[in-house]
């Protein structure tokens, strides 16, 4: 699972109530967050889809590779869900040729993946002594997948640090609350770019460095698991910006000319709409919630500073604990030169999106970045959850947050790196119509946003296979191919929604309703042999799966559980302490 702070269940059937009575949205979307938008995207537009190393290529141990946190974490017992590892996974590391075919069939441009740093560099550094060398055979491995992608003219799009870090740092440092991380990383960027570099032209410095600070370092649901509350996770993203700034700037002086790459970084973001869209406390406090969220990262890259929001509120409630410093770093004014400007493009990562009210946290709470955002987060019982418990199918969000982007930070080059969804291990049914219905409204929400004006030039489902999902092991299934993790081949089943995407991609958008309708239809018609297929080889039953949407009995059914009955329980113990008391005073 990726963390999110859980929403209040309990009364998010009144923020319902409150969001459906509330007026005024933003002009361009108005009439427009059910309504479905016929049209292509610009030409040369880039369709494709994302993976990462530790949650698919499997082959922990061999060929040299070192340890990295993740392999230690998982191998912790009550970590992962059903204590499960990435030791094998897909098994990626042997079997990326047949997943190149997969690609080729799809039609895809690029393809996203990460390589991992201790594959290539065991002890995470190199020549300081003679233990610290480059694994050639990783190197290898990175080569020809790379060669064998443009082979096939799909352009490699490469991620450097998609959380795994090499053990060894984090044992000798403490990891990315250590400032060494920004040399140590600058250093296998560095060899990144010379071996690679000569075919790889768009690199991605970090992947979601919220979660990395975040899960890391203030939660500890992540590798390397510490619990750091209050001020982990702010000094952790304080490193990754400056790391990321110096990578870039050294490839910008040393590279950029030879190679004539781009440098981004994959930011991911929840969209936050206020309840109350007429309370001005509503709206300041979803301004905040993405400030925190995609500002803290964005607005140093772009601005040059954490945005003024951060400071005030961590700054304010440092004050408030005693403290003598904000516990949110400072960047100095050579930092804050060096730091701006060092995105060539952006990789916005979006899934889901919360309604945010107004909450204060009091200063006895204690040091936490979720209570120095004073605000609570609510969902809409309504909205499709079909997977991940922190995954609701909100489209429209998602066009609200690419025109945030635009607004904010000066409608920079974008890529959308990742956007999809999950759904049960147990589901396998390939007949993935939730998976349809969540790429066609979103993919045609940013559409919607290309039409404002927002730079978008590529789109990367996210993901290609089932993998490795963190700390929910194998529990949940975000892939367009399902992957049998029971058959030690590792074999790959199509999803319904693999020829869906192919035919978005095919036609560049969405042509005209008559075909978009035909689309669905067709796909179904594959993946019914491919079930088929798959209970043949598979020793489980296979289980059904439920694309939820709550009718308006199930959402009396959510009141009844979770308002009524409360309420009503509530009620009858205080009217029984009254009863009792009554008789006991009658006795007396
Ligand atoms: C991560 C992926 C993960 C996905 C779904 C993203 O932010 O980068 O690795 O699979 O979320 O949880």
């Amino acid at each position: 699972m990726i963390w999110r702070q859980r929403p209040l269940r309990t009364v998010h059937l009144l923020a319902l109530a409150l969001c459906v009575s509330a007026g005024g949205d933003f002009d361009w979307t108005k009439q427009e967050k059910t309504s479905f938008y016929y049209g292509t995207f610009p030409t040369g537009f880039s369709w494709g889809v994302g993976s990462s190393a530790y949650q698919t290529e499997g082959a922990w141990n061999t060929d040299g590779k070192g340890m990295s946190i993740w392999d230690v974490f998982a191998h912790k017992k009550g970590k992962i869900s059903s204590n499960e590892t990435g030791d094998s996974s897909c098994e990626g590391y042997y079997k990326f040729k047949d997943d190149i075919n997969l690609m080729k069939e799809m039609k895809l441009n690029h393809y996203r993946f990460s390589i991992s740093w201790p594959r290539i560099l065991p002890s995470g550094s190199k020549s300081k002594n003679k233990r610290e060398h480059i694994n050639e055979k990783g190197i290898r491995y990175y080569n020809d997948l790379i060669n064998m992608l443009l082979d096939n003219k799909i352009t490699p799009v490469v991620t450097l640090y998609h959380w795994d870090l090499p053990q060894v740092l984090q044992e000798k440092h403490g990891g990315w609350q250590n400032a060494s991380m920004v040399s140590y990383f600058n250093d296998f960027a560095s060899l990144c770019f010379e071996r690679f570099g000569n075919r790889v032209k768009h690199w991605i410095t970090f992947n979601n460095p919220w979660s990395i600070a975040v899960e890391g370092y203030e939660t500890g649901e992540h590798a390397p698991g510490l619990k750091l509350r209050g001020s982990g996770a702010y000094k952790a993203a304080h490193h990754i910006i400056k790391a990321h700034a110096k990578v870039w700037h050294t490839y910008d002086t040393k590279w950029r000319s030879k190679q004539k790459g781009l440098i981004g970084i994959s930011l991911t973001a929840d969209w936050g709409e206020p309840v109350d869209v007429s309370n001005q406390r509503d709206i300041e406090a979803a301004e905040r919630y993405i400030h925190f969220y995609l500002g803290w990262f964005a607005s140093p890259l772009f601005h040059g500073d954490y945005p003024q929001v951060m400071k005030e509120y961590i700054g304010r409630k440092s004050g408030q604990q005693g403290l003598g410093a904000s516990r949110l770093p400072v960047f100095s004014p050579q930092e804050k030169s060096y730091i701006r400007g060092t995105v060539d493009f952006l990789g916005l990562g979006h899934y889901t999106t919360r309604y945010v009210t107004q909450k204060n946290y009091p200063s006895g709470f204690g040091d936490s970045y979720f209570a120095d955002r004073d605000l609570a987060e609510l969902v809409d019982p309504q909205w499709p959850d079909p997977g991940s418990e922190w995954l609701y199918s909100v489209p429209w969000g998602f066009r609200r947050l690419l025109n945030f982007v635009k607004t904010q930070y000066g409608n920079p080059m974008m890529y959308v790196t990742e956007n999809g969804v999950s759904e049960k291990r147990l589901c396998t049914d390939l007949c993935d119509d939730w998976r349809m219905q969540y790429l066609r409204e979103y993919i045609n929400e940013m559409l919607k946003a290309v039409k404002d004006g927002v730079n978008v030039k590529g789109y990367t489902a996210w993901s290609l296979l089932d993998s490795f999902e963190w700390d929910e092991g194998f529990s949940e299934r975000f892939g367009l191919y399902f992957v049998d993790f029971s058959n030690k081949n590792k074999p790959r089943y199509p999803k319904a929604s693999v020829q869906f995407y192919k035919r978005i991609i095919s036609s560049n958008g969405f042509p005209n309703q008559r075909e978009v309708e035909s689309w669905k239809r067709k796909a179904v018609e594959t993946c019914s042999s491919s079930n088929q297929l798959l209970a043949a080889g598979q020793s489980g039953d296979a289980e059904g799966c439920v694309w939820f949407v709550a009718d308006p009995l199930i959402g009396h059914m959510e009141m009844v559980t979770e308002i009524v009955v409360p309420t009503v329980c509530t009620l009858c113990i205080l009217l029984s302490a009254v009863f009792f008391m009554f008789l006991l005073r009658r006795r007396l």
